[in-house]
C-alpha cells in the first residue's frame, strides 16, 4: 500500500512511526499509566515484533518513550502483560524498588515454538533485562501465547495466576506461580462459544456489579477470524474463578459459524470491526478497571493506507457490570479521559437537524423511548462527503461510507449491534476522532468501534428523526490537545 497523508487522531494513541498492534503490559504505577504495544521498529508491516512504550497521566495524551523490549535474532517479542512485584517474589528486586516484571511470548521467528518469557525493570518500566533462564514456560507448542498475569488474593494466600492461549485449540490455559519463574498448570477453559477463529489475548479479572457489593470474574477472549462483525473480535464470559478453575455462569455451545445472524446471541465486548486484543491495566482498584484495545482488524490491518505510522489504540474504557431485567450481566463501558467542557443540549425537531462539529467531538443522542422509526445520524466532511451513517432503531447499524481510500474488499461494511430490550430511555454516545468512531449505547452496555480511514476529518452532522419530541442531542467539541500535530 502506498503512503498517503493520514490525519493523526487526537484522542487516541498512535506511534510516531511504523507499525503497531496489540496493547501489552498495561499498568498504572500510582502516577502514570504505562502502555506498551506490539511494535515493528523497522517498518509499517507486522514484523520484528518488539514492545514499544508510552506513558500518560490522563489516558488521552501519551508520551512515546524508547522501545522497552527489543526483538532478538531468533525470536520476536509477542503480546503479554506486566506486574509490579511489590513483595519481590521474583527476587529481581535490589531491595530499594519493586521490580516491574514483563511476561511475554517469545515467538520463534521460524515459527517452531512459542513459549513464555520474562524480563524485569528496576527503573519503573523504562528499561528491561531479559531473564537469563528464559523461557519460564514452554509446552513445546507452536501456538501458546499472550500471557496475562494477575495477582490472585484469597484467605489461603496470594499467588500469581497466568492466563494464556493454546490458540489453535481454542483453549485458555491457566497457570500458577509463586515467583513468576516456576509455573504449574491449574486448569484450562474452552473451546466454548465462538470458535470459528483462533483464540488470542485472554484476560481474567474481577468487576464490581453496579449498585451492589458483588464482584464477578470476567474472562476475555479475542478471536480471529470469527468475530461478530467479521474478522477479529472479542467475546467475554462471566462467572467465577476459585484460584484454580474458571467456571462461567452459563456453559455455552461452540459456534463454528461466522457472521452477525448466528453470533449475535453471544457476549461481545464490542460489535464493530476494530476493537481487538483488549486487555486491562494492572495496578488499578477493582472499581477503576480499565481496558484498551487495538483499533484494527487482521482482515485488513496490513493493507490500510499509512503515513509512515500505522495503527492506533482505542480510547481507554472503564468497566463494570450491570444486571439486566432477566438477571443477565452486561459489561458496561465508559470512555475515560475526555476533556470536560460545557455542552449545549437541544431537543431535536422532526425531520433533519444540522449539527456543527469538528473532530474530535462527542455527540450524545438521547431518546425518551427507543425510536420506533429509525433515527439517523450522518457524519460529513466539509466537502459534503458522507463518512458514516448511524441508524438507531431496535438495533444500531453503523454504515461505514467513504471507504474508497481503502483498497480492500473487506473494509466497506455495515456493522450491527442489538440494543438491550425493554429499556425505556436510550442514550447513544458517539466519539469521533480523526480516523475512528466509538459508539457506546444504552448506558455503555453496548459498544461498537470502527475505523473511518485517516482522511475522515469531520465537519458537520445531520440527525434525522420522525418525531422531535422523543429525541434530544448534545455536542461536546473536544480540545485539539495532541502533543504534536
Ligand atoms: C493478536 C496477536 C497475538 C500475538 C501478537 C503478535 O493480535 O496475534 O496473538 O501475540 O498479535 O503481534
Amino acid at each position: 500500500t502506498q503512503q498517503v497523508a493520514v490525519k493523526r487522531p487526537q484522542l487516541h494513541f498512535t506511534a510516531k512511526k511504523n507499525w503497531i498492534n496489540d496493547p501489552n503490559g498495561l499498568f498504572f504505577d500510582g502516577e502514570q499509566y504505562h502502555l506498551y504495544f506490539q511494535h515493528n521498529p523497522h517498518g509499517v508491516g507486522h514484523g520484528f515484533m518488539s514492545w514499544g512504550h508510552a506513558v500518560s497521566t490522563d489516558l488521552v495524551n501519551w508520551e512515546e518513550l524508547p522501545i522497552a523490549i527489543l526483538h532478538g535474532d531468533m525470536a520476536d517479542i509477542f503480546s503479554g502483560s506486566i506486574v509490579v512485584d511489590h513483595e519481590n517474589t521474583s527476587g529481581f528486586g535490589d531491595g530499594t524498588v519493586a521490580p516491574v516484571v514483563a511476561i511475554y511470548t517469545a515467538a520463534a521467528k521460524d515459527e517452531t515454538n512459542q513459549s513464555q518469557a520474562i524480563a524485569y525493570s528496576l527503573d519503573g518500566g523504562i528499561t528491561f533485562t531479559k531473564y537469563e533462564q528464559n523461557p519460564v514456560l514452554d509446552r513445546g507448542s507452536k501456538d501458546f501465547r499472550d500471557p496475562k498475569v494477575i495477582r490472585y488474593e484469597s484467605e489461603q494466600g496470594s499467588f500469581w495466576v497466568m492466563v494464556a492461549v493454546e490458540a489453535i485449540d481454542r483453549r485458555v490455559m491457566i497457570y500458577r506461580s509463586e515467583n513468576l519463574k516456576d509455573w504449574t498448570e491449574l486448569s484450562s477453559f474452552g473451546p466454548q462459544a465462538a470458535v470459528a477463529g483462533i483464540w488470542e489475548c485472554p484476560d481474567l479479572f474481577q468487576l464490581p456489579v453496579a449498585g451492589t457489593d458483588q464482584l464477578k470474574w470476567v474472562l476475555i477472549v479475542s478471536l480471529n477470524p470469527g468475530g461478530v462483525a467479521g474478522g477479529s473480535g472479542t467475546q467475554y464470559f462471566i462467572g467465577e474463578f476459585n484460584g484454580t478453575t474458571f467456571t462461567p455462569d452459563e456453559t455455552q455451545e461452540t459456534w463454528d459459524s461466522f457472521g452477525y445472524e448466528s453470533l449475535k446471541q453471544g457476549d461481545w465486548l464490542d460489535w464493530g470491526r476494530d476493537f481487538y486484543a483488549g486487555v486491562s491495566f494492572h495496578g488499578l482498584p477493582l472499581d477503576e478497571q480499565t481496558l484498551i484495545a487495538w483499533m484494527s482488524n487482521w482482515d485488513y490491518a496490513r493493507d490500510l493506507p499509512h503515513d509512515g505510522w500505522r495503527g492506533s489504540m482505542s480510547a481507554a474504557r472503564r468497566l463494570d457490570l450491570v444486571k439486566d431485567s432477566n438477571g443477565k450481566f452486561d459489561i458496561r463501558q465508559r470512555i475515560l479521559g475526555l476533556p470536560k467542557a460545557d455542552v449545549a443540549s437541544s431537543k431535536a425537531n422532526a425531520g433533519e437537524n444540522r449539527i456543527e462539529l469538528g473532530s474530535p467531538a462527542l455527540v450524545e443522542l438521547t431518546f425518551a423511548t427507543s425510536p420506533i422509526e429509525p433515527a439517523v445520524l450522518s457524519l460529513f466532511r466539509a466537502d459534503d462527503t458522507l463518512i458514516s451513517e448511524l441508524t438507531v432503531e431496535s438495533e444500531l447499524i453503523q454504515h461505514r461510507r467513504e471507504a474508497g481510500k481503502v483498497d480492500h474488499e473487506l473494509y466497506a461494511s455495515n456493522q450491527r449491534m442489538p440494543l438491550p430490550v425493554g429499556s425505556d430511555e436510550l442514550d447513544v454516545k458517539v466519539l469521533v476522532d480523526h480516523g475512528s468512531i466509538e459508539i457506546l449505547a444504552a448506558g455503555g452496555r453496548r459498544s461498537l468501534t470502527d475505523q473511518l480511514t485517516g482522511e475522515a476529518a469531520l465537519a458537520y452532522a445531520t440527525l434525522r428523526v420522525a418525531t422531535g419530541a422523543n429525541a434530544s442531542f448534545k455536542v461536546q467539541e473536544l480540545f485539539d490537545n495532541a502533543l504534536e500535530s
